[in-house]
């Protein structure tokens, strides 16, 4: 009899110490569910922007998310369903810390910030407002919709300086007129590699269509050196992986594709998970190649995310009368508007112009690494696997 009740209570302990709401478990368990929802969407993205784009889908899931702290019923199972977010709300307050310091490790390159906007007669939950807060989310803006230019007017403020100037003009006032509920995420990074490419190496060459088509010319970035580089036919492209910031933590993967076409590229990704890149790394040792990147700077403003998340099947928070948003407000509140601008400028600059990298000079068989064609690229937090920006570069530009 005490044997059983002892193994009842050691079965318990330990099943309590599997799921305990800590940091490390918090990663564990909500690392793999964002990395899908994320290569799910940039799937969808990618056809929806004709493969040149930059987008950060961890802010969209943090858009749903912060719905999801106020919706009900089925609507929250439909967004539950789509993003696996945990339950507990403990979990979900370890992952947003995790987040918030990925974000805070960044702060000199990137800047991220969303905004909700709901109408001020909409009698919003101080509850909600508390909890959206607490997670630094998101800014929740109160603002008068009866009045579409002033308000437009201010959420322009607002996001303009929140993204140091960088995006303007997010909102017309058209946006405001007869919703009640916007969302919007502003983005954007700048590169700055662990080591710098040599401006000298710089030049202009020509960049072809993945028909082999020559579309026009970019300003190519060159660099010998050793890299982790990888071929993987699961997803039929090779990867090089470059060192952003001077700790390591972040980096941005290079795909370019070995056979189909770099469209399906996300697609593919669903089947691969970002840990088997690197291991793949891990076991190949680091290769002696040629890169050639272009100089690009590439932004986009994307208001089509309902629909894109509509095919995933989130659908309910987007219907003005499905929509069970109780936790947010009395009234009938609904999503009318999720939209993000995202910008990113890669360019030869790294984090200590001093160590500028030179050509070694070298008598070894070097592998080339060309971007001189569609491309896709990751930048990725390497211990939570966060995609924090993701995109593709298939229309040239001297940039
Ligand atoms: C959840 O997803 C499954 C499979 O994708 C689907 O069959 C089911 O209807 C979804 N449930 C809700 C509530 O959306
Ligand atoms: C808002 O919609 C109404 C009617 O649909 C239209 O007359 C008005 O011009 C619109 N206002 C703005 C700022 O777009
Ligand atoms: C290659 O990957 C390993 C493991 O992630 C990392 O420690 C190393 O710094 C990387 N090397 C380069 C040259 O990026
Ligand atoms: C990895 O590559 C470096 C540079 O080519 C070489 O010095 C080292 O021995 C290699 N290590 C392994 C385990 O192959």
């Amino acid at each position: 009899m005490y044997k059983v009740i002892a193994l009842v209570i050691l079965c318990a302990s330990t099943f309590a110490a599997k799921h305990q709401c800590n940091h490390r478990s918090a990663l564990i368990i909500l690392k793999r569910p964002t990395y899908d929802f994320s290569v799910k969407l940039l799937d969808r993205v990618t056809q929806a922007n004709d493969g040149h784009f930059v987008y950060s889908p961890i802010s969209t899931w943090l858009q749903l998310l912060t719905l999801a702290e106020g919706a009900h019923g089925q609507t929250l199972k439909e967004i539950w369903n789509v993003t696996k977010h945990h339950r507990l709300k403990c979990f979900r307050r370890k992952w947003r810390a995790i987040l918030n310091r990925v974000d805070k490790d960044l702060k000199s390159v990137s800047k991220r910030r969303g905004f909700m906007i709901i109408d001020k007669l909409m009698n919003v939950k101080k509850t909600y407002v508390a909890e959206v807060e607490r997670l630094r989310s998101l800014q929740v803006l109160l603002l008068d919709f009866n009045y579409p230019v002033t308000a437009a007017d201010i959420a322009n403020k607002q996001v303009e300086s929140a993204t140091n100037g960088v995006i303007a003009d997010a909102f017309t006032p058209y946006d405001f007129n007869s919703t009640v509920l916007l969302m919007a995420d502003t983005s954007y990074y700048k590169s700055s590699w662990k080591i710098p490419f040599n401006t000298a190496y710089t030049r202009s060459e020509p960049f072809y269509s993945e028909f082999g088509t020559n579309v026009g010319e970019v300003y190519m970035m060159n660099r010998l050196d050793y890299f982790n580089y990888t071929e993987i036919p699961l997803i039929g492209a090779k990867v090089l992986e470059m060192a952003c910031g001077s700790d390591g933590k972040v980096s941005m993967l290079f795909f370019l594709p070995t056979s189909g076409s770099i469209r399906d590229l996300f697609y593919s990704l669903q089947r691969v998970r970002l840990m088997s890149i690197f291991n793949k790394f891990k076991s190949s040792n680091i290769t002696l190649i040629s890169v050639k990147i272009p100089r690009f700077k590439i932004t986009t403003d994307i208001d089509s995310i309902p629909e894109l998340l509509y095919d995933m099947g989130v659908k309910r928070v987007f219907h003005p009368d499905l929509a069970n948003l109780r936790g947010i407000s009395d009234y009938k509140v609904y999503a009318s508007l999720m939209a993000q601008v995202s910008d990113i400028e890669v360019n030869e600059e790294g984090v200590e112009a001093t160590t500028i990298a030179d050509f070694l000079i070298s008598n070894e068989v070097t592998k080339e690494f060309t971007a001189n064609r569609p491309f896709a690229f990751l930048l990725v937090d390497k211990k939570t696997e966060v995609i924090l920006f993701s995109g593709m570069y298939s229309v040239p530009s001297k940039y």
